[in-house]
């Protein structure tokens, strides 16, 4: 089949190169020209594992494309896909819809025939009514479906994401649209991927609760991992207690500096909006923002505690800056709070990231960039942990020990163990676990003999 990918970014590009391997022509078209040259040349614009290759074989076997204007590729599509960015708005946080309307737009106008146009960017619940109307408006007398097919894939592992699935959800109201839907998978339904066919607005509205939910579990977890810091218990060992009850689930338990990237923060914030609008506000959701907004700017006062009191004129290093490891992604890290937390104590910050540097400089100031660890922990006075890279799992403790002007790591994401840790003289803070300079002795439980 044909396919146009409307935007090359990480969903498009992952999803385009990905169609492509299945054997489908493919088109990632994008109005970044620089985006597009540089694809071109066979250079990646993000960092994902193993999409350079897939780009470069797929190129090479002539299926996958890179075009700046969609016109000429529209014309000869039956599948056209909108994956252009729907960022929250500035000032009320409602996903903006002006890049994927103003593409419905150039699409209706250059499509040629039966067209398929599927949202794959995710868009507020009846945003696919929008488009339909959209393109009716452009095009009265054009022949085409509005599908809703919303992305699930993880950065930093798109493309497995991509290739296998938990699920595919597809929402279409006619026969037309699900038949071309069920080709464009077919390779996903021969590996037994789970296609579940829905009602537009159910496929919208399935993406935000599941992306709200995700982000309700790590709030949940993180609250917990505060209770346990007051009463002395181990929240690694509280999600693995709850986590093993399959009607849990073991992921997106594990406590933390709180969620950031491209998709949790915009997303919670666009459902807390249509819901409030729809007249069915989402509660839990909204206390799960306002708990994870709190938590970032509170892991700098933690970094603060550990430096004891002051990071006043201290230097600090940070270990990591993307929202997540395997991804250059720096869109709402909570090292941006973080750092500008500590900067608003008065520390010095240097940093070093494995990918995310060239994104961080761009959000960041004041801010000393390092080649690597050891060099950014160079005569600072701590070290944080910020985003778990595997570059940072299993660091030369006594060389990190003999970089640093006083041996104190605070570690949110509960990489090491704090006995290792003091074994090597380290004064050591992690999260929600029994750490030597954590939040100091457990409280005293006759205060909570009530809750017996
Ligand atoms: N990043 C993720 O992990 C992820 C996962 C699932 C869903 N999503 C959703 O997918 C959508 C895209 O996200 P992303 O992270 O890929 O965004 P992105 O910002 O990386 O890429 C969007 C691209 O679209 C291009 N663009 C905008 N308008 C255009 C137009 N009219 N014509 C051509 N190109 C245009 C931009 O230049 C940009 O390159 C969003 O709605 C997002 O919420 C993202």
């Amino acid at each position: 089949m044909h396919i146009v990918m409307v935007g090359a970014g990480y969903v498009g590009l992952v999803s385009g190169a990905c169609f492509a391997d299945f054997g489908h022509s493919v088109t990632c078209v994008d109005k970044d020209a620089n985006k597009i040259d540089a694809l071109r040349r066979g250079e990646m614009p993000i960092f994902e594992p193993g999409l350079e290759h897939l780009v470069a074989s797929n190129v090479k076997a002539g299926r996958l494309a890179f075009a700046t204007d969609l016109r000429d590729p529209v014309r000869d599509a039956e599948a056209v896909f909108i994956a252009v960015g729907t960022p929250a708005r500035r000032g009320d946080g409602v996903a903006d819809m002006s890049y994927v309307r103003l593409a419905a737009r150039e699409i209706a106008a250059a499509m040629d025939g039966y067209t398929v146009v599927i949202t794959k960017s995710t868009v507020p619940v009846g945003e696919g009514d929008e488009v339909e109307r959209i393109i009716r408006e452009t095009r009265p007398e054009g022949d085409f479906s509005v599908v809703s097919n919303p992305e699930f894939l993880r950065e930093g592992a798109a493309i497995s994401d991509f290739k296998r699935p938990d699920r595919i959800v597809i929402g279409a109201e006619d026969e037309r649209a699900k038949s071309v839907m069920t080709e464009l998978y077919r390779p996903l339904y021969l590996n037994q991927a789970p296609v579940l066919f829905t009602s537009r607005r159910t496929a919208e509205l399935t993406k935000y609760a599941a992306n709200a939910f995700l982000a309700t579990k790590i709030s949940f977890i993180n609250e917990i991992a505060d209770l346990c810091e007051k009463t002395g218990a181990n929240v690694q060992d509280v999600a693995r207690g709850i986590g093993l009850d399959n009607r849990i689930g073991s992921k997106f338990l594990h406590a933390g500096p709180g969620y950031g990237g491209s998709c949790f923060p915009k997303d919670t914030l666009a459902l807390i909006k249509t819901a409030q609008d729809y007249e069915a506000p989402v509660r839990i959701v909204e206390t799960v923002v306002a708990v994870n907004d709190q938590r970032k700017r509170a892991m700098a006062r933690r970094v603060i505690a550990a430096c004891g009191g002051s990071v006043r004129g201290k230097t600090i290093a940070v270990l990591g800056l993307t929202f997540k490891p395997n991804t250059d992604d720096m869109r709402d890290a909570p090292s941006l709070s973080i750092i500008a937390g500590l900067q608003d104590g008065g520390a010095r910050v240097r940093a070093y990231d494995p990918e995310g540097m060239d994104q961080a400089r761009r959000l960041v100031h004041n801010v000393e960039f390092a080649a690597n660890a050891y060099e950014a922990a160079e005569r600072a006075d701590a070290v944080v942990l910020v985003t778990e890279w595997d570059a940072f799992r299993a660091l030369d403790l006594d060389r990190l020990k003999s970089s640093l002007n006083s041996p104190v790591l605070v570690d949110l994401r509960n990489v090491y163990r704090a006995d290792e840790l003091t074994k090597h003289g380290f004064t050591y803070t992690s999260i929600g676990q029994p750490s030597d300079s954590g939040s100091g002795e457990p409280a005293d439980s006759s205060l909570n003999a009530h809750a017996a």
